[in-house]
């Protein structure tokens, strides 16, 4: 082998090698993006949660609106960004924007890796996409502002309870826990952004918990719906035994949804903000574990 070949650097390789550098700061605040480029190892089984087909489908179905979903949250927060005098969120709006688009960059790439496990992701990505375009012609962008924080709670709730309770992903295979840990990370890190967006651009009692009401019917009737999508188009039965557990899972025992009830009623209080919830070490606990899991210590930079 000649001198030349040794050091031969590969585009992947460089790609790597960046990607291990401690993460250069794209705006003057805490919100900032991570490059993460996921790749979904094809021997994955395609209930890769707990061999489990409500579980699974669960998240997937959720996964289906992210893209389409985050980049609903981007345009309405942009639409108020030259508004804006406040500095720091000025600079926080711009850590917002770049989170959400590689949010919705992984999870389409999560979303293809389903697709070829014979799951119809595509199908619900282009419903949510005119979904979301018949909200966009028929929503204020105040109300489209109000969605987004309504959303952005939902996702913080979430992404919360996921933090704090590693039990919750239990038996998921080890090869898809970084997905769900970093975007419950980024999540949890940007959660106050389009509300302080809110409150300096509309600040409307009514508006927020009018909607928030509305999106929360929309929330739980559109994953019961893409859920039923994904599954009409599959190639296995329904595994019953698994839907009833499910259930049992999330509102019986332990009721994951259940727990969130309050802090979901917290938000139609006046004086409701995200960040009364400080979940600073969660984060911390959550960048750990998924520095490890990932072999990259540069996360905890
Ligand atoms: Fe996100
Ligand atoms: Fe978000």
């Amino acid at each position: 082998m000649n001198a030349n070949a040794a050091t031969t650097i590969t585009t992947g390789q460089r790609d790597q090698a960046a990607k291990r550098q401690p993460p250069k700061k794209v705006n003057k605040s805490d919100i900032q993006p991570r490059k993460m480029d996921f790749e979904f190892d094809p021997s994955m089984p395609r209930y890769w949660f707990d061999n489990d087909q409500f579980k699974t489908m669960l998240l997937t179905a959720l996964s289906c609106t992210f893209p389409e979903g985050e980049r609903f949250f981007v345009r309405s927060v942009r639409h108020f960004q030259k508004n804006l005098t406040d500095p720091l969120l000025r600079e926080q709006v711009k850590g917002f924007i770049g989170q959400e688009a590689h949010d919705g960059n992984e999870h389409d790439a999560f979303n293809a890796f389903m697709e070829s496990k014979g799951v119809p992701t595509g199908k619900v990505d282009a419903y949510v996409k005119d979904g979301l375009k018949f909200m966009a012609k028929w929503l204020s962008p105040e109300r489209q502002l109000a969605k987004t924080c309504a959303l952005e709670h939902f996702t913080a709730m979430l992404a919360e309870m996921i933090l704090e309770n590693p039990e919750f992903i239990e038996g998921m295979d080890e090869r898809m826990v970084p997905l769900w840990l970093w975007h419950a990370v980024e999540e949890s890190e940007h959660k106050s952004v389009a509300f302080d967006v809110y409150r300096d651009q509309v600040d409307s009692y009514w508006v927020r918990t009018s909607e928030m009401a509305f999106t929360t019917v929309e929330f739980i009737g559109f994953t019961i719906l893409h859920y039923n999508q994904l599954r009409a188009e599959m190639d296995d039965p329904t595994d019953w035994k698994s839907v009833r557990q499910g259930l049992n899972w999330l509102v019986g025992k332990p009721g994951w949804l259940r727990k969130l009830g309050k802090s979901y009623l917290a938000y139609y209080k006046r004086d409701f903000h995200p960040s009364k919830r400080d979940s600073a070490h969660l984060r911390q606990q959550g960048l750990e574990k998924l520095s490890r899991l990932m072999k990259r210590p540069e996360l905890l930079s």
